[in-house]
């Protein structure tokens, strides 16, 4: 096989031209890179540049994933959607606290529409299918703009995954695994989304409302309780106290 040639066709690598084309149309200016340490880092870099608005950097790899609360995020080549956005919105501070919610937002709603599976959030906004977690989001705040970076388990197998409660669009039973127009649909709602600022859709797909939570606060402490509401910051409100941040475990 020649180099640069895919060996596995259920894995058919991004067309670069075509997609930045596509979405060049709605303002995105996309690039795909075969290889990176972590797509966050890119666009981090690319803010201190002093790039505008609207950059988004797709990775067919990513060498050195990060995820929230100082973890790594890994995944095969061309298995997932890896991809960055940089914003600078211009929202009223108060407003800057939804803004990883309405990317999450933005994935489950493209995810309902595009590969008809029943997405839902998990407080702040990793993405399930079934109580499973198809896709998570790192959100960094830089010289006041922000990163929104993106992981989605598209063909993803089991033992690729990295733990059970994982999966991946694949094993969802997702009528399309294609990841281009995943990637179009989520662009298109995730802007959208910043142009609403509407705080109901997501409170509408939040399964994490009205349900038993442990919350590991980055202190290392933990509190139990019930996930009573989406307060106007988008914290979570846990038995009457608002968390900005967390791992949030469904208990029941
Ligand atoms: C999490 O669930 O903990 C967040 C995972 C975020 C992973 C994405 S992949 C693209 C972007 N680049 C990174 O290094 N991380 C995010």
């Amino acid at each position: 096989m020649n180099a640069g040639m895919y060996d596995d066709l259920d894995r058919p690598p991004l067309r670069p031209a075509a997609l930045s084309r596509a979405l060049e149309l709605d303002g995105w200016r996309v690039e795909v890179v075969p290889s990176v340490g972590s797509t966050n880092a890119v666009v981090a870099d690319r803010i201190r540049a002093g790039e505008p608005h609207g950059l988004v950097i797709v990775a067919e790899h990513q060498t050195d994933g990060r995820g929230r609360l100082d973890r790594s995020w890994t995944s095969p080549p061309r298995a997932a959607l890896t991809f960055s956005v940089l914003l600078r919105p211009s929202l009223e501070p108060d407003q800057l606290g939804w803004v990883p919610l309405w990317g999450g937002l933005a994935v489950a709603q493209a995810l309902r529409e595009q590969a008809e599976v029943e997405a839902t959030l998990k407080w702040p906004n990793d993405v399930l299918i079934g109580g499973r977690k198809v896709a998570g989001l790192l959100t960094e705040l830089v010289n006041g703009a922000v990163v929104l970076g993106i992981g989605l388990n598209v063909t993803t197998s089991q033992d690729e995954l990295p733990h059970d409660l994982a999966t991946s669009l694949l094993l969802a039973g997702a009528t399309s695994t294609d990841r281009e127009p995943l990637l179009k649909a989520i662009l298109r709602v995730l802007a959208g989304a910043l142009g609403d600022r509407d705080t109901s859709a997501y409170r509408t797909l939040c399964s994490t409302l009205g349900r038993q939570v442990r919350v590991e606060l980055p202190g290392g402490r933990c509190v139990e309780g019930t996930a009573e509401a989406i307060d106007e910051l988008g914290r979570l409100v846990v038995d009457g106290t608002a968390y900005a941040a967390g791992d949030v475990v469904h208990l029941r």
